[in-house]
């Protein structure tokens, strides 16, 4: 039988290992699936991504950050993911022009061209892969102007519906 000391050594090491690759593993899906990395937010907490290529993502709250312009994530984002796409995103708005308006798709049509196209229903948009290399962080203070100025935007917006 194993020593104690080695046994706890060896449990330990190997929640370390699944910790570091439950918090890369949403980026690694990603890659895997011919995206960047980046089309997520560094604070995922866990996702489920089932057969039927269903995709959910939960964050532990908003997440506010910038690519080109600035983006905001609900707590859950969902999406079908197949290869080179994101499908009927829910949960991801982008500002446009002092608008708040939801991504719908994310496609990468040609990997070679370095461009992937945001859908956001009134509109495509053709966005350097280079913006998404690399997760974006979100902004601490989710409870500063720039949240509270989106939430108000964001009801206008209801509104208008
Ligand atoms: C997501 O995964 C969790 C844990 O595996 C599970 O409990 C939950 O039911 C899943 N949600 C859906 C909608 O499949
Ligand atoms: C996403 O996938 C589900 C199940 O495969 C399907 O029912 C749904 O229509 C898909 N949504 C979009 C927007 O393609
Ligand atoms: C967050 O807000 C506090 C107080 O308003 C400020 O001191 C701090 O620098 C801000 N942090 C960031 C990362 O913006």
């Amino acid at each position: 039988m194993a020593p104690p000391k080695l046994l706890l050594s060896v449990s330990l090491l190997s929640l370390i290992i699944q910790l570091s690759l439950s918090s890369s593993s949403i980026h690694s899906l990603l890659r895997s699936k011919g995206l960047p990395a980046g089309l997520l937010p560094e604070e995922v907490k866990a996702y489920n991504f089932s057969e039927n290529g269903r995709l959910e993502v939960f964050l532990d709250a908003p997440c506010l950050t910038k690519y080109e312009n600035r983006v905001y994530f609900e707590t859950v984002v969902t999406a079908n993911l197949t290869y080179g796409s994101l499908i009927g995103v829910e949960g991801l708005q982008q500002e446009e022009l002092f608008v708040w308006l939801p991504v719908k798709d994310i496609i990468v049509n040609d990997p070679s061209d370095g461009l992937i196209l945001f859908d956001i229903g009134l509109a495509q948009k053709q966005l350097s892969r280079s913006l998404f290399d690399v997760p974006p962080r979100c902004k601490n203070n989710q409870t500063g102007g720039a949240l509270r100025n989106h939430v108000r935007k964001e009801k206008g917006f209801e509104a208008l519906r």
